[in-house]
C-alpha cells in the first residue's frame, strides 16, 4: 500500500454565499480566530503526515501564495523590536521550501476539475483533499482518522456526517453498506440528490483519500449537477474498479463558507483556546442569555 504524502486543496471557488466579505478577499481567507480558514486546513494536513501541499488557485487568489511565503520586512521588524514569540509562531506554520505547489483553475468548472488541475503535480500516488471551507473540529483533525481506516483498508476512503435528511440536495450522499472500524463500505456516491432519491442522510464532508487512477476518469467525466464537473461522479466510476470505504467522523465540521458556519466556527475556536476563552466566554455567554430572553418575551 502506497503511503499518502501529497494533499490537494481547492482554493479556486469564488465565496459568493459569503459576498460582500469575498469580493476583493479569497473566503479561504477570512479569519478565524487569529488564522485564515485555510491555515487550519494545512495544519489538519500536517497533523495527518501529509508531506507536500497543492493548492488548486484561481484569479484573485495571490494573496493565499504570499500568505505561505516569508515576509522578510515583517521578521526584520519582529526581530528588532524583539517579538519573539511572534516570530516563533510565524516560523512554526512556515512549510518548507519545495513542499508547497500552486496550479490554476483557469475556469470554474466545478470541483472535479479542480481536482483533475493537480494531476501532474500528484502523479502516479494515492493523495489526501481537503475542502477548505470545511473546517473540522475535534480532539484529532478528520484527515488523521481518515488516514487511520486508509491504512486498514488501503483503496479509497472518504469522510462522511450525518445531515438532515430534507438537507441531502446540498452534499454528495453516500449508500451505506458493511460495517468495517470507524466506518462502514460505500455501496453508492450521488451528487446533491433530492431527499426521495438519496440513498442515505449521510453525506461527504469534504476529506477524502483518492487513488491516482482518479485523474483519467475525470478527464473524462462530463458534467453532472448544477452543469458542473463533479467529483463524486468520477468518485462512483472509480468504485466500479476500485474499493470506496467511509471513515464516520466524529468531531464537528463548519461550512466556513456560509455566514453561519463561520459565525458558529469563531465562538467554538475561541472557546477552545485556552489563551482565548476566559476574554470571551462571559461576554459570548451574556449575549445568549439576553438573547434568549428577548426569544421567550417575544
Ligand atoms: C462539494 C462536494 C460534495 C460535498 C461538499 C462538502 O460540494 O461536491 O460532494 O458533500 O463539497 O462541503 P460543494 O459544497 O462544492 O457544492
Amino acid at each position: 500500500m502506497k503511503r499518502v504524502r501529497k494533499a490537494v486543496i481547492p482554493v479556486a471557488g469564488l465565496g459568493t454565499r459569503f459576498l460582500p466579505a469575498t469580493k476583493a478577499m479569497p473566503k479561504e481567507m477570512l479569519t478565524v480566530v487569529d488564522r485564515p480558514v485555510v491555515q487550519y486546513a494545512v495544519d489538519e494536513a500536517l497533523e495527518a503526515g501529509i508531506e507536500h501541499i497543492i493548492f488548486v488557485t484561481g484569479r484573485n487568489k495571490h494573496v493565499i501564495e504570499d500568505y505561505f511565503d516569508i515576509q522578510p520586512e515583517l521578521v526584520d521588524t519582529l526581530a528588532r523590536s524583539g517579538k519573539e514569540e511572534q516570530l516563533a509562531s510565524l516560523e512554526r506554520m512556515q512549510l518548507p521550501a519545495g513542499s508547497i505547489s500552486f496550479t490554476r483553475q483557469q475556469a470554474p468548472h466545478g470541483l472535479g476539475h479542480a481536482v483533475w488541475c493537480a494531476r501532474d503535480i500528484v502523479g502516479d500516488e494515492p493523495f489526501a483533499l481537503l475542502l477548505p471551507d470545511m473546517l473540522s473540529f475535534g480532539e484529532k483533525g478528520c484527515l488523521a482518522g481518515i488516514m487511520e481506516l486508509y491504512e486498514q483498508t488501503g483503496g479509497n476512503v472518504i469522510a462522511v456526517e450525518q445531515c438532515d435528511p430534507t438537507e441531502t440536495n446540498k452534499y454528495g450522499i453516500v449508500g451505506k453498506g458493511r460495517a468495517v472500524q470507524g466506518g462502514f463500505e460505500v455501496t453508492a456516491m450521488v451528487e446533491k440528490p433530492a431527499p426521495a432519491a438519496a440513498p442515505s442522510n449521510y453525506y461527504i464532508n469534504g476529506r477524502y483519500i483518492l487513488q491516482p487512477e482518479v485523474f483519467g476518469i475525470l478527464g473524462t467525466q462530463e458534467r453532472g449537477a448544477g452543469g458542473e464537473i463533479q467529483l463524486t461522479d468520477a468518485m462512483r466510476r472509480l468504485s466500479e474498479s476500485q474499493s470506496f470505504h467511509a471513515h464516520h467522523f466524529k468531531g464537528r465540521m463548519f461550512d466556513c463558507g456560509s455566514k453561519e458556519g463561520f459565525i458558529q466556527a469563531n465562538v467554538a475556536f475561541a472557546l477552545a483556546r485556552s489563551d482565548i476563552r476566559d476574554l470571551v466566554f462571559e461576554p459570548i455567554a451574556e449575549m445568549i442569555g439576553s438573547q434568549a430572553r428577548r426569544n421567550e418575551a417575544a
